[in-house]
């Protein structure tokens, strides 16, 4: 059976006291589900991390960081270098959430810097990527996350394949204002993002986990899980209380292994 992979984004919300509280519920409500079959993480705010780590154990909980600089260091005011997420000891660094790219203005070439400096520097890397509603009106998804894709992984190396993550998030299906997205339609994506990675990396992205997320809840998340091309559920809100986000797991689990 495939390993399923969950994770929320804080985003801005929650201070240090609430992340460190919620991360312990949630440890302690999976604890007892195999981490051969599930891989959690959790992405808080940069002002939580120094508290987070010292409160999870990362064999239950990955902690990642929502963003990173492509520099180790220098006149970049307001960024945070590889180096001091290093030094936190965190395991994953997410780049390119559809809010840094709508609201902050990245590109998919600063994307691929920061992408290969994660990866120079061995963190988890995950990239986001997803389409805008205006582009799928024009018929154009396909090619607009292949081309994050190409150019978010543009000369990584193929050494480094083991540590990418990929989250597809469509941005009209994120967030509160988002329309959450038909099954089949996610599962037609996965599947083009999926034979994208072999053509950049060959048969060995097969390893890569897509997962998805955009106002994923109780109610859609079972059948998403069971799709065949996606491995795992990448939710915001839905996750923002421990019990709901716990239930949330243990039901798709259970729901992809009635599948499989
Ligand atoms: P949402 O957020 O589940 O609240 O739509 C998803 C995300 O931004 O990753």
């Amino acid at each position: 059976m495939k390993k399923l992979y969950f994770g929320t984004n804080l985003k801005m919300y929650k201070n240090i006291q609430e992340t460190t509280a919620y991360l312990k519920d949630l440890v302690n409500l999976t604890m007892d589900i195999s981490r051969d079959e599930i891989e959690l993480f959790v992405i808080p705010s940069y002002t939580s991390l120094s508290n987070a780590i010292t409160c999870v154990d990362r064999d239950y909980i990955k902690l990642g960081s929502q963003n990173m600089c492509w520099e180790e260091e220098g006149q970049y005011t307001g960024e945070i270098s590889p180096l001091m997420l290093k030094e936190m000891n965190l395991d994953l660094v997410m780049i390119g959430h559809s809010e840094r790219r709508h609201i902050f203005g990245e590109t998919d070439a600063t994307e691929n810097k920061k992408v290969k400096c994660a990866l120079e520097h061995n963190f988890t890397t995950l990239l986001c990527i997803g389409e805008t509603l205006e582009e799928k009106n024009y018929g154009i998804s396909n090619e607009v996350l292949r081309t994050q894709l190409k150019v978010g992984f543009h000369d990584v190396k193929p050494e480094h394949v083991s540590n990418i993550w990929v989250a597809y998030e469509p941005v009209w299906a994120i967030g509160v204002n988002g329309l959450p997205a038909a099954v089949d339609y996610v599962e037609e994506k996965h599947q083009v993002i999926k034979k994208c990675l072999i053509e950049l990396f060959g048969e060995v992205a097969n390893k890569i986990p897509v997962l998805y997320g955009g106002s994923v809840n109780p109610s859609n998340a079972n059948e998403l899980i069971i799709q065949p091309s996606i491995d795992g559920l990448f939710t915001g809100r839905s996750a923002w209380q421990a019990v709901a986000f716990n239930k949330l797991i243990r039901d798709a689990k259970q729901a992809h292994e009635l599948n499989h």
